[in-house]
């Protein structure tokens, strides 16, 4: 059987250095397409043989580039997105342009499958345009090729995330912690290794033109999210919902830094709860089911956010 050559673009991202790990544990001959090939080569952690995984260094996008490439591959995947627009980096251009580029070239060069990332909860989010953007994107791949996958997932995390990372990195240091919309928006967070399971799954199934919501076991919302992971860190913190404008002005403030903690449009994204829609299938439909546990796998990596750190004891969190 013809060796797989698998095309991904966003491998360095959390999804993709999780992904790449485990493709190339299971030998399949990787094209990683990066706009730094320097922090790639630093970031990029695989159980490859020699010659197994080619770092790809792209710019912008270059048509002519990427036509080559999606040439030559089997399997495209596109992890490629932005949580906040910057200069050039703009909602269209990354969730919609590009994926519908990716999509028409995987229909010109008839390739076996096309994979791409897109977010779950974004249907009814119709003032954010980090959704409106997303859902475009799933509209033009729908149309222009039929052997795709869109995958949706909630928030996905692990010890290399930016979301509990950050958040525990936070409640660490801060006396209060805002609770947006009182906490009350929902979550079916999804541990990476579980997602990644079910994209190399995926790729070897023939499961194309599927659009699958991908959820972890645990419903829970924002306020449960955080009660657990303070518990996992060992700390106690006053959180305060916080009225719709100051949260606003607040999102006004933080989005004028680099890397804003929030933006306006995060903001609004918040107001809809992030489950499962009813709309389609989710991985447990499939037989996918993820196994990992919030509360468990957080306590994996929390302790470096514990007093004491690695030689905190963690029976004294337990009665917290
Ligand atoms: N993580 C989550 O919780 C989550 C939840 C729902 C949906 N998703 C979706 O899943 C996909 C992957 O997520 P992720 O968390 O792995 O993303 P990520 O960590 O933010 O990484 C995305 C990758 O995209 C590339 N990229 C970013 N901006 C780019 C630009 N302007 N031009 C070209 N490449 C650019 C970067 O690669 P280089 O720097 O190497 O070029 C980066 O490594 C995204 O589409 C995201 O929206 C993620």
């Amino acid at each position: 059987m013809k060796q797989k050559e698998i095309l991904l673009f966003g491998a360095t991202g959390q999804i993709g250095r999780n992904l790449v790990r485990i493709l190339s544990k299971n030998n399949y001959k990787i094209t990683a397409v990066t706009r730094n090939i320097h922090r790639a080569g630093y970031i990029l952690k695989t159980q490859a043989n020699p010659g197994y995984l080619k770092l790809v260094e792209l710019k912008k996008f270059d048509l002519d580039k990427i036509d080559s490439l999606i040439k030559s591959c089997s399997i495209c995947v596109n992890l490629i997105g932005i949580l906040y627009e910057k200069k050039k980096d703009h909602f269209k251009i990354i969730h919609t342009d590009f994926p519908n580029l990716l999509s028409q070239k995987a229909h010109e060069h008839k390739i076996d499958k096309f994979i791409h990332l897109s977010s779950l909860g974004i249907e009814s989010a119709i003032d954010s345009e980090y959704a409106k953007s997303k859902i475009n994107g799933e509209k033009k791949i729908v149309k222009n090729f039929s052997n795709s996958i869109i995958l949706k997932p909630s928030i996905v995390y692990s010890v290399d995330d930016n979301f509990t990372t950050n958040f525990m990195k936070l409640l660490s240091r801060l006396p209060v912690m805002p609770l947006y919309y009182n906490g009350e928006t929902k979550f079916s967070p999804i541990h990476v290794l579980d997602l990644v399971n079910i994209i190399n799954d995926l790729i070897i199934k023939d499961n194309n033109n599927l659009i699958l919501e991908c959820i972890g076991p645990d419903t829970l919302s924002f306020k449960e999210i955080i009660l657990k992971l303070l518990k996992s860190i060992g700390k106690k913190r006053i959180l305060i919902p916080l009225p719709y404008a100051i949260a606003k002005l607040s999102a006004k403030f933080f989005q004028s830094f680099p890397n804003p903690l929030l933006t306006e449009d995060q903001l609004k994204l918040l107001k809809y709860d992030n489950i499962k829609s009813g709309i389609y299938k989710t991985n447990y439909d499939l037989g996918f089911k993820t196994v990992r546990k919030f509360d468990e796998e957080i306590m994996k990596y929390s302790y470096n956010w514990r007093t004491g750190g690695q030689f905190s004891k963690p029976d004294n969190i337990q009665n917290l």
